[in-house]
């Protein structure tokens, strides 16, 4: 099973998005995939129509004591293959509780460990901020994506996602590796292909060679949550099955270095 973080400190810079549109990827080619809503703010969870009031079970769960599973949570989306576990609001309170509660940075890999069998794959959509969340999400996973917005600002967020990264990675016992997903790309604006330049020439291999481009059809997240089909329309939809293929040769090159 396949367990991706997609995180940035930096707000908007397309997590969200990036979660979903690859999530519907994946199941495009036939995987069973599981995504997590990770932040207070619950984008995704609200982009699958659930409300935050009645708060809905979810991942502030995984934290009580005994823990529930992430099978107990999931929740079967609108497309076949797809499924989703939900973020509370609730859960800006963890951060609070953390300090009192060593051992709160494991319970995510936990769950993931204990659930076998039911996916291919598990996406973790992660808050903006370095938090207990951000920390549980960057101990599960086997592979870390930054979606990183093609714009000047972006590179500061991104070399402090780099830095989380590393350290995090001293502190676990196996390599969290790198992807970076340039986003939001305008290709008209000299900043936005400066940007993408200064992208490739600082992280080379860490950085996927294209961009996912600004596509209005992408400014909807129900839309990408909930129809049925979103193929190959628009032009973003077809870079996030490109930035897939990329990712998954990736992932075979570090499989087969192993
Ligand atoms: N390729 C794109 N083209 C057009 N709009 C996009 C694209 N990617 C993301 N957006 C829009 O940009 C905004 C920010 O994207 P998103 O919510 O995915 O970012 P985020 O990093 O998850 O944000 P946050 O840090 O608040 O969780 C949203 O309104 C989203 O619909
Ligand atoms: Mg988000």
């Amino acid at each position: 099973m396949r367990v991706w973080a997609i995180a940035n400190q930096k707000g908007g810079v397309g997590k969200t998005t990036s979660t979903l549109a690859l999530g519907r990827m994946l199941v495009a080619r036939g995987m069973r995939v599981l995504l997590v809503d990770l932040d207070p703010h619950a984008s995704l969870t609200r982009a699958f129509g659930v409300p935050g009031d009645p708060q809905p079970a979810g991942v502030l769960d995984l934290f009580a004591s005994p823990p529930a599973t992430l099978a107990g949570l999931a929740r079967p989306a609108p497309v076949e293959g797809l499924a989703f576990v939900c973020a509370q609001t609730a859960l800006a309170t963890l951060e609070r509780r953390s300090a009192s509660q060593p051992g709160l940075g494991l319970q995510l890999s936990q769950a993931i460990t204990r659930h076998s069998g039911d996916h291919d794959a598990v996406l973790l959509d992660c808050p903006p901020t370095l938090g207990l969340l951000m920390v549980n999400a960057l101990a599960a996973a086997d592979r870390l994506i930054v979606p990183t917005q093609c714009e000047p600002l972006a590179l500061h967020g991104l070399a402090g996602m780099c830095r989380t990264a590393a350290m995090v990675e001293r502190s676990r016992q196996r390599p969290l590796p790198v992807s970076i997903l340039p986003t939001l790309y305008d290709r008209r604006t000299r900043a936005g292909r400066d940007t993408l330049h200064r992208l490739q020439q600082d992280y080379r291999d860490r950085v996927w060679s294209d961009a996912i481009p600004i596509d209005t059809q992408l400014s909807n997240a129900d839309l990408l949550a909930q129809q049925p089909a979103v193929g190959d329309s628009g032009r973003a939809m077809p870079a996030y099955g490109r930035a897939l293929d990329w990712l998954l040769d990736e992932a075979a090159t570090l499989e087969d270095a192993a």
